[in-house]
C-alpha cells in the first residue's frame, strides 16, 4: 500500500486549507518559476493530454497548466477534503468545470482509469520519510502512466550533510520569513526538516524516482529549498520523441 500519512498532524484541515494560498503568497515568485519550468518541460504531451495532479491541494497545479494547454483534461486527488474543498471553488472561478475530477484519497484509492499522459505531484513527496514508502509513492505514479509518459515531482530537498547546509536553510528560513513566519515558526521548522519532512537528499530522491520506473530524473528547477524534477516513463516504442516535438 501507498497510502503514506506522513504528514505533521493537523497539516491542510479546515483552517490551514482556507489560508494555504494567502498564506504563501509572498512567495510566489517561487511557485509562478517552478510553473513557467514545468509548462515547458511538459510542452511535448499531446494537446488532449489527461494529466494527474497527485496531492493537488488547492489546485495550484491544474492552474498552472489550463491556460497554456486547453485541450488538457486534469484528474487530482488529495487525501485533504478541505483542500479539495478549496480547489473546486477555484476551478469553477477560473472557468474549468468539465476540465477536471478530483478524488479524494491517496493514490491507492484512485478508481481504474485509462493510462494519463503525464503526472506531477508538486510539494507533495517531502512528506513520506519513510524512503520505502516515497518509492513506491513514485512507483505508484509511473504505473498509472502510458509508456513515455513525464512526470514532473517538486519537493523540498537538501544535501544535509554537505557543509554549507545550516547557511542554506538559514537563507531559506529568512525567505519564509517574508511570508510571515516568525523566530518560533522558523525554529520549529529547522528541527522539522529531515524529520518530519525532506528526509532524503537529492540524490536519495533522483536514484527512487529512476529505481520506481522512470527514467534518469532531470533536475529542471531549484528555487531555495525546493527542486523539481522530469523524469519519463520509458517508451515502448524506440526512438519516438517525446521530450521535443520540435
Ligand atoms: C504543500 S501542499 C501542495 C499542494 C499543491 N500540489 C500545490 O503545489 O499547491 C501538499 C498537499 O499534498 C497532500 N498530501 C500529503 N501527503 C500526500 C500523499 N501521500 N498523497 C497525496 N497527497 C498528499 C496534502 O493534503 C496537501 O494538500
Amino acid at each position: 500500500m501507498t497510502n503514506q500519512q506522513d504528514m505533521p498532524s493537523g497539516a491542510f484541515k479546515k483552517e490551514h486549507a482556507a489560508n494555504y494560498d494567502d498564506r504563501w503568497k509572498p512567495l510566489a515568485a517561487i511557485t509562478d518559476a517552478l510553473h513557467l519550468f514545468s509548462r515547458s518541460a511538459l510542452t511535448s504531451l499531446p494537446d488532449d493530454a489527461h494529466i494527474l495532479c497527485a496531492g493537488v491541494g488547492t489546485g495550484a497545479d491544474i492552474l498552472a497548466f489550463a491556460e497554456a494547454y486547453p485541450g488538457w483534461q486534469f484528474t487530482g486527488f488529495d487525501p485533504s477534503e478541505d483542500m479539495l474543498d478549496v480547489c473546486r471553488d477555484r476551478m469553477d472561478e477560473a472557468g474549468l468545470a468539465g476540465r477536471y475530477t478530483l478524488h479524494q484519497g491517496y493514490i491507492d484509492d484512485l478508481p481504474p482509469t485509462a493510462p494519463f499522459d503525464g503526472a506531477v505531484s508538486f510539494l507533495v513527496s517531502h512528506f513520506i520519510t519513510n524512503a520505502k514508502k516515497r518509492a513506491e509513492f513514485f512507483r505508484a505514479i509511473a504505473d498509472r502512466l502510458s509508456p513515455g509518459a513525464l512526470y514532473l515531482t517538486a519537493d523540498l530537498a537538501a544535501d544535509f550533510n554537505d557543509p554549507t547546509f545550516d547557511d542554506l536553510m538559514d537563507i531559506w528560513l529568512g525567505t519564509i520569513a517574508m511570508a510571515g513566519m516568525n523566530a518560533e515558526g522558523q525554529a520549529n521548522y529547522r528541527k522539522m526538516f529531515r524529520k518530519e519532512f525532506a528526509a532524503h537528499t537529492p540524490v536519495e530522491v533522483e536514484k527512487m524516482i529512476e529505481a520506481s520506473g522512470f527514467n534518469r530524473p532531470i533536475q529542471f528547477y531549484q528555487g531555495g529549498l525546493i527542486r523539481a524534477w522530469a523524469a519519463q516513463k520509458p517508451e515502448s516504442e524506440p526512438n519516438r520523441r517525446f521530450w521535443r516535438r520540435l
